[in-house]
């Protein structure tokens, strides 16, 4: 799905992270599984992930992400008229992560709804916050995206548990009043007959007729989705481009969902796009699902490197399959 070029009326002003204090190193995973510091780091380039509390979930990560943003934004949130979680590890079914946060804040008029397009999720609330401001029915948008991938992740797999850690991340979108549009371009795309990429998390006990292995935690074919995430990504980049009549030295940063170093490596390879350009966070922090957009923004302003006016190409990717890719302009005002 591509949308015509700049209907938007809507832009990002605020950012805020959280991730959990407690840190999983590769030498900790040497202790628990049968692998090493040097093949985690050549395959996949993490150094180290952050991991939640026991008793410390999703709503609790989101809620400190907003809690930060709120402190750059230097204003009260009073008036956000919708909060959309998004996550793949709610601490409930029900009540959810966005109805939590409302609580938290006490934002009596918003509306709350959680999202779930896995590791995509970020980049598919960003779509809707912007289909939803730029319609008019909405004017300041609270967007989350939060992860306790280490709840679901099995520590006796040493095929995944090198992957994951935990965070969140948090955005104002909020009506543009020059209506200049932050958003640019966006593409969406779904392979639903993937099937390689199986969360044992949800009530069936077996999907397509095949019983599910893993009880409660990831399983995948982590070769699978690197191909498919390389070749999808660098298609999407450059249909992106085209819409927006835009080529690759418009672009200033390039934010992918941050999987592995070596998949970023690759799809910089294959789209043609500097990796110098690109903000990640998946060295120190892992592969954290839909906060890990927000992580690597986050990764950007602290470095003085992502600034206000530049054009921030970021793209999604995940379990489904499913992916989002937009363009827009970062107007977070800069930290002085
Ligand atoms: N330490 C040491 N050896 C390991 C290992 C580990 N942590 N994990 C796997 N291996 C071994 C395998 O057992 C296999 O051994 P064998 O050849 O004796 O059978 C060998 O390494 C190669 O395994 P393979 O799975 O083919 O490795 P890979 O190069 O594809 O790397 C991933 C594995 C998981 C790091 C990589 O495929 C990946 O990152 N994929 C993307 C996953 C992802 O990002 N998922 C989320 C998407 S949103």
């Amino acid at each position: 799905m591509a949308t015509p070029k700049s209907l938007s009326k809507a832009r990002i002003t605020a950012l805020g992270t959280y991730v959990p204090d407690k840190i999983l190193t590769n030498e900790d995973l040497e202790r628990l599984v049968d692998t090493s510091d040097e093949w985690i780091v050549q395959r996949t380039g993490i150094k180290e992930r952050h991991i939640a509390a026991e008793d410390e979930f999703t709503s609790h990560l989101c809620i400190r992400a907003a809690e930060r943003l709120r402190e750059t934004y230097g204003a009260a949130l009073d008036d956000v008229d919708l909060i959309i979680a998004s996550t793949t590890t709610p601490d409930f079914s029900f009540p959810t992560v966005s109805c939590r946060v409302q609580q938290y804040f006490g934002m009596e008029r918003a509306g709350a709804i959680d999202l779930n397009a896995t590791c995509a999720g970020f980049a598919y609330a960003l779509h809707l916050a912007n289909g939803m401001i730029s319609s008019g029915l909405h004017r300041k948008i609270l967007v989350v995206a939060g992860e306790t991938m280490s709840k679901i992740t099995d520590y006796t797999d040493r095929s995944t548990c090198i992957l994951f850690g935990d965070g969140a991340g948090a955005v104002l979108v909020e009506a543009d009043p020059e209506l200049s549009g932050g958003f640019e371009s966006v593409i969406l795309g779904t392979n639903g007959a993937g099937g390689i990429h199986v969360y044992r998390t949800g009530l069936a006990e077996q999907m397509d007729g095949q019983p599910l292995e893993g009880k409660g935690k990831i399983v995948q074919n982590g070769r699978e989705v690197f191909k498919w995430a390389v070749r999808t990504v660098s298609a999407g980049i450059e249909q992106l481009l085209e819409q927006a009549e835009l080529t690759r030295e418009d672009i200033d940063w390039f934010v992918p969902h941050s999987a592995n170093l070596r998949m970023i490596e690759s799809i910089c390879e294959k789209a043609d796009l500097p990796l110098a350009k690109t903000l990640q966070s998946v060295q120190d922090m892992g592969n954290t699902s839909s906060a890990s957009i927000p992580l690597a923004l986050q990764a950007g302003v602290n470095s003085g490197r992502l600034k206000f006016g530049d054009r921030v190409l970021l793209y999604g990717f995940g379990s489904g399959l499913t992916h989002a890719g937009l363009l827009l302009r970062w107007d977070v005002p800069d930290l002085s």
